[in-house]
């Protein structure tokens, strides 16, 4: 049955460098508690020249194909808001870095934030349809916003990797789900845009609303009450958000707000996002990540899902944690990802964010500055040249 399918496995990636807050608040004079308490955010992943969603995307799924190997990956899913080419899917690339078989089907999917739920469903379903196979989900983005806009302290970088197939070790993904869309522009980037454009306010709106609907359609079909969840992963653009919508959810369900209830609920899943910043696609996931990876004992317990795409779609899923998971974890690999960023000063990272890529079509090889195992080498003829270290 469709309960028994779900995630097996689950790695992540970051950048090379990071962005303290402190850094940022030192350029802008606005006052630190305003990052570090208004959005609850303390650092930002920041790419390096020769770092994007492919290399991104493919360490944070080399991990997955060294445990598991490769035969039984049909399918692989990238889910991306931040893509390099209106053609090609991303995940062609990494199907190639990886050394994945050529009989695999690979597409790229769009629905902003939303994307990498959208590819688990999708990998769900093609499970269903044959337990034998598994599919590769890959959720990869940089985030960037105008310097010295309001979105900047927002900016971030991640990609996670998930297997997903029959009998999962992780969690297992209940068939229910409550959906919602809403035509609306509080966040988009138009094709000739590197950045992406938002009304600030106009989206925390939107996502609240959001955050209500699939609440509303869940329950209406038939879904588990909110007293049967241990904890809740949000789409976090920022960490303060997740508290914003789960307070709006349980005041919308009839509960009154404790401050202590919010924290039982989220504490756990903001750690990563909270100085790794908004990895749009990824974020979700990136919750749960460090919910398995920090809490106490979940064996069993249900966790809410709700993912937010702007534009908008959103869908809230339940999960089961699956016994004996915590020998599936990589919480060492996920906090040296992390440990490992070097920090840049206000300086270095303008300079990152003002670089564009040259269209000429010349030969552009870009500067060696990551350290991680895949690097974007070169620009060349209009295309990307990568490498495996
Ligand atoms: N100490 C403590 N808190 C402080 C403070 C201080 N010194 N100064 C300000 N604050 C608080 C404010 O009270 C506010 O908290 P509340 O929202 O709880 O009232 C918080 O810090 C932020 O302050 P502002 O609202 O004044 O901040 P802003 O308008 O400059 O920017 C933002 C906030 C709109 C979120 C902006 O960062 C932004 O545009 N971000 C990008 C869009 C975004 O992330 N939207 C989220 C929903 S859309 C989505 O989820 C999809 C996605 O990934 C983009």
């Amino acid at each position: 049955s469709d309960s028994a399918i779900g995630i097996h496995d689950l790695s992540f990636s970051t950048t090379e460098f990071v962005l303290p807050h402190t850094a940022l608040a030192g350029h802008n004079g606005v006052e630190i508690g305003k990052y570090h308490l208004g959005i609850g955010q303390r650092s930002m992943s920041v790419a390096a020249a020769d770092e994007d969603i492919v290399t991104l995307g493919a360490t944070a799924a080399e991990p997955l194909i060294a445990r598991h190997g490769t035969d039984r990956i049909r399918t692989v899913v990238f889910a991306t808001e931040s893509s390099i080419d209106q053609a090609k899917s991303a995940g062609v690339y990494v199907h190639s870095l990886l050394g994945l078989p050529s009989a695999t089907r690979v597409v790229e999917l769009k629905q902003a934030c939303y994307g990498a739920t959208a590819a688990l469903q999708f990998a769900i379903g093609l499970v269903h349809r044959d337990p034998e196979q598994q599919v590769l989900v890959i959720a990869s983005d940089i985030s960037k916003y105008e310097l010295d806009s309001p979105g900047e302290a927002t900016q971030g970088a991640a990609a996670v990797a998930m297997l997903v197939g029959a009998d999962p070790a992780l969690v297992r993904v209940e068939g229910l789900s409550g959906l919602f869309t809403a035509d609306v522009m509080d966040f988009w980037r138009p094709n000739y845009r590197e950045s992406a454009l938002v009304d600030g306010q106009e989206s925390i709106t939107a996502y609240l609303q959001a955050v209500e609907g699939t609440w509303k359609d869940y329950t209406e079909q038939g879904g588990r009450p909110l007293e049967e969840f241990s904890a809740f992963c949000y789409h976090q653009p920022f960490t303060k958000m997740a508290h914003k919508a789960h307070r709006h959810l349980l005041n919308t369900s009839g509960y009154d707000t404790d401050e202590g209830d919010i924290q039982r609920a989220i504490g756990q899943t903001t750690a990563y996002n909270a100085v790794v910043g908004n990895s749009y696609t990824a974020s979700v996931y990136l919750g749960l990540a460090a919910l398995v990876d920090q809490a106490d004992d979940l064996t069993g317990r249900s966790i809410g899902f709700l993912s937010y795409g702007s534009g908008c779609v959103a869908e809230f899923f339940a999960g089961q944690v699956v016994p004996g998971y915590r020998d599936h974890l990589r919480t060492t690999e996920h906090r040296e990802a992390i440990d490992r960023r070097r920090t840049l000063d206000y300086a270095a990272y303008r300079e990152l964010h003002e670089r564009s890529f040259p269209a000429d079509g010349g030969d552009h090889p870009t500067p060696a500055q990551s350290t991680g195992p895949f690097r974007l080498a070169a620009l060349r003829g209009h295309k990307r040249i990568y490498e495996r270290r």
